[in-house]
């Protein structure tokens, strides 16, 4: 499921982020790239253990953990610390697949599953063109050019790719987790049972009938998990 949150970023703190990264923060975004996707990656990016960004990135920290949608969709476990990236004018990430393990070199928190990738959109939407993020699914291809401070949430096994950036600059920060529930699957169970329950509980018009249908599915995708014939 890929899932958008609004707001994650108070405009205040999308000031604070804007205000202190400085042009010498930024390094070759191929330094980090393993394997083929070095090959497809041209952008700049913060150094996650560097001292510069520890303060945005704990605060970044700290708006996802207050952010009771996030937590409900993506039950982290361990979220490693954001890195910000820039893609000025030509600059893009061609089709990749994010790592599977990351994290456990010196400095580095311990090494985590990656289960679901995100990205926090800083700059606002007109202030650039291209740098769409592109997440290829099964069901086809889907865009995702945020407002300032909103955020899409995904599981990490997709092709995605950020298209070149034609006019101005994007800022964006990007990171990855473990999840308490490791199966995409059960998060999306789980997902539906929160909606459905939030549903019920407003008084919002047809909330029952959409209860019903997300109760509905739930029954039919617990089936599928659980039946033996
Ligand atoms: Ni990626």
């Amino acid at each position: 499921m890929l899932v958008v949150i609004p707001d994650v970023l108070t405009p205040d703190e999308i000031k604070k982020i804007n205000a202190a990264l400085r042009p010498e923060h930024f390094l070759d975004g191929r330094l980090t790239a393993g394997g083929r996707a070095a090959s497809v990656k041209a952008n700049l990016q913060t150094d996650v253990k560097g001292d510069a960004t520890k303060e945005l990135q704990q605060m970044i920290h700290a708006a996802l953990m207050r952010n009771s949608t996030f937590v409900t969709v993506a039950a982290p476990k361990r979220i490693l610390p954001v890195r910000f990236n820039l893609y000025k004018q030509g600059m893009y990430y061609g089709d990749h697949v994010d790592n599977a393990l990351m994290g456990g070199a010196p400095g580095e928190p311990d090494m985590v599953r990656v289960d679901m990738s995100f990205t926090l959109f800083i700059s606002p939407p007109d202030s650039y063109n291209g740098g769409d993020l592109v997440i290829k699914t099964g069901y086809g291809r889907h865009t995702f050019k945020l407002p300032a401070g909103h955020l899409v949430v995904y599981p990490t096994y997709f092709f995605h790719e950020v298209t070149p950036v034609t006019r101005g600059e994007r800022l964006a920060c990007v990171s990855w987790l473990q999840s308490m529930v490791r199966d995409a699957t059960k998060r999306e169970v789980l997902l539906d049972l929160a909606i459905a329950s939030q549903m019920l509980a407003s008084n919002a018009p047809n909330a029952r009938a959409g209860a019903a249908d997300l109760l509905d599915k739930v029954r039919k995708n617990l089936l599928r998990l659980w039946v033996e014939n």
